[in-house]
């Protein structure tokens, strides 16, 4: 197969990580005699010092080009992110305008804790029972998110506001990819919203489950967001399958869900559109460790298999990486964001070696 992709390192951790993504990218390339070409160009707070713009017209002009986007993590140190305008803050003016540009409105984050790997996660072993294996399918380009933002001063009083605004449009069709990816599943949907509170989660309830009515196979159920908060923690395999959820809601519960299988280095992602779309890891970039070596790759690693399996629909690949980076686990290996008190015997090892040990698995596998 033949594809290029735009590589936006982004900041922090992103380009060590995104070194060991790219070895595992170019060892499936060799093993199944693919041809992929990879542009790299700048994004992110760094980009913004150097260039002028987190998103800069260059950047945009290679993404545009591109067929999938490889996207690290971005963000300085606070000190840092102060000295850079709000108008140019990379959240509001690249990783926003990223989403907006290639409409990437299904953003897949898979929550997996295999039975075998219970200990990584602070809940009792107990709890994880048989495993994690959650999909979260976040809306990621409509709500509060892309509304209006005003400040103002009315009667006397300052105030700020914030939109949420939801098209039928908008939740349709990523009802639709949720219950699609359930249904090949042969699992559950959960829907989640604030339908007791909010008027646009009423409307997202009543849209989903009409959409539901078209998939009689896929169990359906429904909760709200603050019950489904307290579930995810005293039984989270109960949500096995798919949860559907909406932008802001599922901002907050993914990062949860990192917390509960043990790190949010442990969390990939794909944000999917109608024509192309990119993949991230759903953590920031951690600048404190930054250059250091010791970062955990598998979310960025895990999100080139994403690539593979969710945007260029070739599975096998996607295996041989999922397989190789579980292996390494169940080997009795961690990196350093995994330690713990409970995880006493493991063996840390750091950011290149892990990406080594992927390589090394994918091309025997
Ligand atoms: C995420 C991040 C972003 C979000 C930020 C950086 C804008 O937290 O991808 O989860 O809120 O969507
Ligand atoms: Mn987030």
């Amino acid at each position: 197969m033949e594809k290029s992709f735009a590589i936006l390192e982004g900041d922090g951790i992103g380009p060590e990580i995104m070194g060991e993504a790219i070895k595992v990218l170019k060892a499936v390339e060799d093993k199944y005699g693919h041809n992929f070409k990879l542009v790299y160009a700048p994004f992110g707070a760094s980009a913004y010092f150097t260039h002028g713009s987190p998103f800069p017209e260059k950047t945009k002009n290679v993404c545009d080009e591109a067929d999938f986007i490889i996207k690290g993590p971005v963000g300085l140190a606070v000190e840092e992110m102060h000295q850079i305008p709000q108008e140019h803050r990379p959240e509001h003016a690249a990783i926003l305008p990223l989403r907006r540009r290639y409409d990437t409105f299904a953003n897949f984050r898979p929550v997996k804790l295999p039975a075998g790997l219970k200990s990584f996660s602070p809940l009792k072993e107990e709890v994880i029972g048989k495993g994690i294996d959650i999909l979260m399918i976040r809306e990621l380009v409509g709500g509060i998110y892309f509304g209006d933002k005003i400040e103002g001063a009315a009667t006397g009083m300052k105030f700020a506001r914030d939109d949420c605004v939801y098209t039928d449009k908008d939740v349709r069709r990523v009802a639709i990819v949720a219950f699609e990816e359930a249904r090949k599943r042969k699992a559950r949907l959960t829907n989640v919203h604030k339908a007791n509170v909010l008027a646009t989660a009423r409307f997202w309830r009543e849209i989903v489950e009409a959409v539901a009515e078209d998939y009689p196979d896929v169990p359906y159920q429904s909760v709200l967001v603050d019950n489904a908060a307290f579930q995810l923690v005293v039984n989270p395999t109960q949500f096995n399958g798919v949860m559907l959820l909406e932008n802001m809601q599922g901002d907050i519960l993914t990062d949860q869900a990192g917390g509960i299988i043990g790190s949010l280095g442990l969390m990939p992602s794909a944000c999917i559109g109608p024509e192309k779309g990119y993949v991230e890891p759903a953590h920031g970039s951690a600048p404190d460790i930054a250059g250091k070596n010791t970062a955990n790759p598998y979310s960025m690693i895990g999100s080139v298999a994403m690539l593979f399996e969710e945007c260029l629909g070739i599975p096998e690949e996607a295996r041989d990486i999922w397989h190789s980076i579980f292996q390494i686990f169940e080997e009795g290996f961690i990196t350093r964001d995994l330690v713990s008190p409970w995880q006493s015997n493991k063996k840390v090892i750091n950011t290149s070696d892990f990406g080594d040990r992927v390589v090394q698995k994918v091309l025997k596998a």
